[in-house]
């Protein structure tokens, strides 16, 4: 079956990750080297979201996540942050009748930092998709990963205190079970573009075992030829998760 017509030609790997994760950076560096105001490439790296999440669908990955605002990205200008925002509440709006059924949307972050109704929109999208479970998109907002586990360990640590837990008894899992992600897969491939090498606090414990690629092509422009490329590259891996 035709995907898009001219996509026909890309031949997959079998070995698809079952999660990727995508730290969608380099908008700003777009608009820059266009000499358009840096909110412009927040509206095209929205845009190749939705490319990119609609293609994770086609091709069967199961998860995809997104980093779409960091808990350090507060310190931008407020300017960039309403920008952001206003991005956010139009996606929150369409992005469910753009993706039709099959696509789960859960959050990973504290949402309590966002204004009401971008709280409530978040709420109802996922509560309007839970029932799905073809692809499972997973949104990171105001999302920092020690933040997250420090979210864990309150968690953990109130269980704790009301003699709902022995401390002993806690492990790995207990621990997974308390962030963001709970019951989804660890990452299997980051992905991030616009030349940086870093994982900028993007679910540093779900990808301990991830593999990682990274490309010098800015977010906006990272379109479905440049993903085939890593999934390729990803299929040629060994991954050994400390075995021979
Ligand atoms: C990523 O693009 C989007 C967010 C962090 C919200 P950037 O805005 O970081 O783009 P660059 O890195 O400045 O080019
Ligand atoms: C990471 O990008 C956050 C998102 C893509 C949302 P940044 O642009 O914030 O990361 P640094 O500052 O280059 O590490
Ligand atoms: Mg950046």
């Amino acid at each position: 079956m035709a995907l898009f017509g001219k996509k026909e030609e890309t031949k997959l790997p079998e070995n698809l990750p079952v999660h990727v994760g995508f730290i969608m950076d380099g908008n700003g560096r777009w608009a820059k080297k266009r000499g358009l105001p840096r909110s412009l490439g927040h509206v095209e790296g929205g845009k190749n979201f939705k490319r990119i999440m609609q293609y994770c669908k086609d091709i069967g990955i199961k998860y995809a996540s997104f980093y779409v605002f960091s808990t350090e990205n507060w310190k931008r200008p407020q300017a960039e942050i309403d920008g952001i925002l206003a991005i956010m509440r139009e996606y929150l709006d369409e992005v469910q009748l753009h993706l039709g059924d099959g696509v789960r949307a859960i959050f990973l972050g504290d949402k309590s930092a966002y204004p009401e109704d971008i709280r409530k929109r978040m709420e109802k999208l996922e509560a309007d998709t839970a029932h799905h479970s073809q692809l499972t998109v997973l949104l990171a907002c105001n999302y920092g990963g020690r933040d997250e586990i420090a979210h864990a360990a309150r968690e953990i640590a109130a269980l704790v205190k009301n003699g709902e837990l022995d401390p002993d008894s806690i492990t790995e899992q207990t621990i997974a079970d308390h962030l963001y992600t709970a019951g989804i897969p660890d990452v299997d491939l980051v992905i991030r573009p616009s030349g940086e090498l870093r994982l900028s606090n993007y679910l540093i414990w779900q990808c301990a075992y991830a593999e990682y690629y990274f490309t010098d092509v800015l977010w906006p422009d990272f379109g479905t030829d440049e993903l085939d490329k890593a999934l390729i590259d990803y299929a040629g891996r060994g991954r050994r998760f400390g075995g021979v």
